[in-house]
C-alpha cells in the first residue's frame, strides 16, 4: 500500500493535536534516564512521529525512521531539515538541532511484514509508529509481539483508526457508504487479512497476556470546517474504497461525496494510542 507525502502533510497538524497526551508524557518518562535513547519508527513515511514525539523527549535522541518506501523516506529528511533549525547532513542520514534538543536520524528501507523487527543487533530503547497498526493482521501481531517480548521492547504507538467515521451532518447514504468502507478497510494491506478496527484492542491485549504494562487512550480526529482539506481528502478516499467494493451505485457514491465536500461538514474518526511497558 502506498502513501503521498501529501496525504501525510495534510494529516500531519491533525495528527499532532489528537494524540494522548498523558500516554506520550508517560513513553518520554519511561526514556527520561538514557542519555541518547534508540528509537525505532515503523512505517515512518514523511517522518510525522518524529516530529510529534521527539519534543517530549530529552536533549539527545538517536531515531532510526523504518519504511519500504524510499520517496517517503527521502521526503522525511527533506522535511525534518525543514523542521529544525540547523541540519547536517550525515553518512546515515542527518544530525538535527531543534528547540536545544540534538537529534541524530538514520532512514532504513524494510519490509515489516518480511520482518517485523528490522533493528537487528542493535535494540532500541522504545519502538514506535503512528498510524500503522491497523494495516496490520493479526498472525502480524502474534509476530510482532513475540520479537518485542523476547528484547523486552517497550512500544508507543498513536492513532491506530479503532472506529468508522461519524459524519455530520447525517446523509442517506451514510450506512450504507460506511458498510462499505468497513469491508474494504478488512482487506489485505501488505501484512495478510488487516485485522483493521481490531488491531490496537488485540494488540494490547497479546501483550499483556505476554506480562506487559498495556495502557490504551483514545486519540480521535474531531474534524470541523477548519479542516476543510482533509475532510475533502478523507471523503474522496471513502468514495474510492467504497467503489472498489462495487456494493454500492456511483450515483449513490456521487450525491454522498459532493454533500460530504459542502463547507461546514464535521467528522470524528475514532483512534487509538498505547504504550506497553515491558516486565521487568
Ligand atoms: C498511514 S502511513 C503513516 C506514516 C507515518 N507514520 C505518519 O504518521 O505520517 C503508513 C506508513 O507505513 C508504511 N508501510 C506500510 N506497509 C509497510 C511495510 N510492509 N513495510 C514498511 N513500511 C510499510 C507506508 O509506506 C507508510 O509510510
Amino acid at each position: 500500500m502506498s502513501f503521498s507525502p501529501e496525504w501525510l502533510r495534510l494529516r500531519e497538524p491533525v495528527d499532532h493535536r489528537s494524540r494522548d497526551k498523558t500516554l506520550l508524557a508517560k513513553a518520554a518518562s519511561y526514556l527520561v534516564n538514557k542519555d541518547e535513547p534508540v528509537i525505532y519508527d515503523l512505517g515512518a513515511g514523511a517522518g510525522s512521529n518524529l516530529r510529534g514525539t521527539a519534543p517530549a523527549l530529552g536533549q539527545r535522541q538517536r531515531w532510526v525512521l523504518v519504511d519500504y518506501d524510499p520517496a517517503l523516506l527521502s521526503a522525511s529528511l527533506d522535511y525534518l531539515s525543514q523542521w529544525a533549525e540547523k541540519s547536517r547532513p550525515t553518512a546515515a542520514g542527518l544530525e538535527l538541532e531543534k528547540s536545544g534538543k540534538l537529534i541524530r536520524v538514520e532512514v532504513k528501507r524494510a519490509d515489516l511484514n518480511a520482518n517485523p523487527a528490522p533493528w537487528g543487533e542493535q535494540k532500541p530503547d522504545l519502538v514506535t509508529s503512528a498510524a500503522l497498526f491497523d494495516l496490520v493482521s493479526e498472525p502480524w501481531i502474534d509476530r510482532f509481539c513475540a520479537v518485542l517480548a523476547k528484547d523486552k521492547l517497550p512500544l508507543y504507538t498513536t492513532l491506530v483508526h479503532d472506529k468508522t467515521a461519524k459524519w455530520s451532518p447525517a446523509h442517506e447514504a451514510d450506512a450504507q457508504m460506511s458498510a462499505a468502507f468497513e469491508r474494504d478497510f478488512g482487506k489485505e494491506k501488505g501484512f495478510g487479512p488487516s485485522a483493521g478496527n481490531e488491531a490496537i484492542g488485540t494488540m494490547a491485549r497479546k501483550l499483556q497476556s505476554l506480562g506487559y504494562d498495556a495502557q490504551l487512550a483514545d486519540s480521535p480526529w474531531k474534524l470541523d470546517a477548519n479542516d476543510h482539506p482533509l475532510i475533502e481528502q478523507l471523503a474522496g478516499g471513502w468514495a474510492n474504497a467504497v467503489r472498489e467494493t462495487k456494493a454500492v451505485s456511483e450515483d449513490v457514491i456521487q450525491k454522498w461525496l459532493t454533500a460530504r465536500k459542502a463547507r461546514g461538514t464535521a467528522c470524528v474518526v475514532g483512534h487509538k494510542d498505547l504504550l506497553a511497558l515491558p516486565p521487568k
